[in-house]
């Protein structure tokens, strides 16, 4: 039993308070950690087979990472970015307007974040006072809402769900929440479902930022990876730059997940302030990772690139999946493909989705994320580690096999 320090009851109530660090909730990730732990300790003649990784699995091009390299070795580079170089921003803008036709004013439209992560937690600060209700659809990427909570806002969930394709019910929001309501976050490509938007949702969510004076935030983390037809900004849509902002990373379309890079676009005051909480927050991006942003951005081959090799990947676990039994079909985006958990397997039941997965682990060394939010899902990634295309083929068969001698039932 470890004492408590000095400061124990200093902690702030946002983190738990007296009881920081206490409570034995163990929380999703760790459980798929610790399972994963012991499938590998109990059988290590087994492969893990992870599905379970929400992150790309090649580095970024030997392009990039000469500009970075050479970048570094400038001595102009050294110091402090705070809000971003006017390079990053020129080159976000100009990709902005070749891959979507979107116009925006690199200075004022455009401003760099330090990977999206951090924007979740700052365009909450831009607007929420104690008591605002922030819009989130779940299951999701959860950091606006957590942010949302610790300036003592409060987060009403948006359920996507199968039967709605994945959008969310804008005109199911009570008329009390829709006066408190702020922000509305969406995010398409959608994580974890794979589903897309269309241009009628947006405008139907331009709409209903008018009517409701709400702000919106569309998280286009996954746009580069889109697989039906060419992706679709927010930005696009005729009355987007009035109601909202679109935040774009570098880290899955562009292999640069660790480089710690993205970018917040549209209302010019919505940037301007999202800058502003930022400059309180961080001296911005290292300039050499931003310089090498910029190449990539204007490297239309590279997003190719990476959306061919996992729309490949996501076919083929389509198909595996299909043979055990799995209702799955091809998602319209992302890495992952989402798809309704089983409901037993071998004569037992699954409570949820949770259950499920902790069995696959258990049982077989199979590794998938459970989404039990919206009904019992599991995210199956396509980030997974296989040399080439043979040794792709090789993991689909020995999921079908291993999965077959389970007996799922749906
Ligand atoms: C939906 C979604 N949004 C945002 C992010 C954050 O990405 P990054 O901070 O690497 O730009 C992620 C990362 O997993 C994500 O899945």
């Amino acid at each position: 039993m470890s004492v408590d320090p000095w400061f124990q009851t200093l902690f702030a109530d946002r983190i738990g308070g007296a009881s920081y660090g206490k409570s034995t909730d163990i929380y999703k990730f760790e459980k798929i950690k610790r399972a994963k732990r012991k499938a590998l300790a109990e059988h290590p003649e087994r492969q893990l087979l992870d599905f379970g990784i929400g992150e790309n699995d090649d580095m970024a091009p030997e392009n990039v990472r000469a500009a970075l390299a050479r970048e570094a070795n400038k001595v102009e580079n050294r110091g402090y970015a705070d809000n971003g170089i006017q390079a990053y921003k020129d080159a976000a803008a100009e990709f902005m307007k070749r891959q979507f036709g979107v116009t925006l004013d690199p200075v004022t439209e455009v401003c760099h974040c330090i990977g999206s992560k951090p924007a979740y937690a700052m365009l909450p600060a831009c607007f929420i006072n104690p008591g605002d209700v922030t819009l989130m659809t779940v299951p999701g990427y959860p950091v606006a809402g957590t942010w949302t909570k610790y300036l003592g806002g409060e987060v009403v969930r948006l359920p996507l769900k199968a039967e709605n394709g994945f959008f969310p019910d804008l005109d199911g929001i009570p008329a009390d929440v829709r006066k408190r309501a702020k922000l509305l976050v969406i995010n398409y490509p959608n994580s974890p479902t794979g589903a897309v938007a269309t241009t009628d949702f947006y405008k139907r969510v331009i709409d209903f930022a008018h009517k409701n004076q709400v702000v919106v935030v569309q998280d286009a983390a996954h746009i580069l990876l889109s697989y039906q037809g060419a992706p679709l900004s927010f930005l696009q849509v005729d009355g987007a730059k009035e109601v909202g902002v679109e935040v774009h990373s570098m880290s899955k379309g562009f292999n640069m997940i660790g480089w710690r890079l993205g970018f917040v676009a549209g209302h010019p005051k919505i940037v301007q302030a999202y800058a502003d909480v930022k400059d309180n927050s961080d001296s911005g991006q290292f300039m050499a990772i931003q310089q090498a942003a910029a190449a990539a951005l204007r490297d239309p081959s590279i997003p190719v690139a990476v959306k061919t090799k996992y729309e490949r990947r996501l076919r083929k676990l389509v198909a595996a999946l299909g043979q055990v039994g799995f209702d799955c079909a091809m998602p319209g985006g992302t890495y992952f493909l989402y798809t309704r958990s089983p409901k037993g397997a071998a004569g037992r039941s699954f409570a949820n989705a949770e259950e499920a997965s902790q069995y696959l682990i258990h049982e077989q060394s199979v590794c998938c994320v459970p989404w039990d939010d919206a009904g019992a899902f599991l995210r199956f990634s396509v980030t997974y580690i296989a040399a080439d295309e043979a040794e792709e083929d090789r993991l689909m068969a020995e999921t079908v096999s291993r999965l077959k001698g389970m007996s799922l039932t749906f």
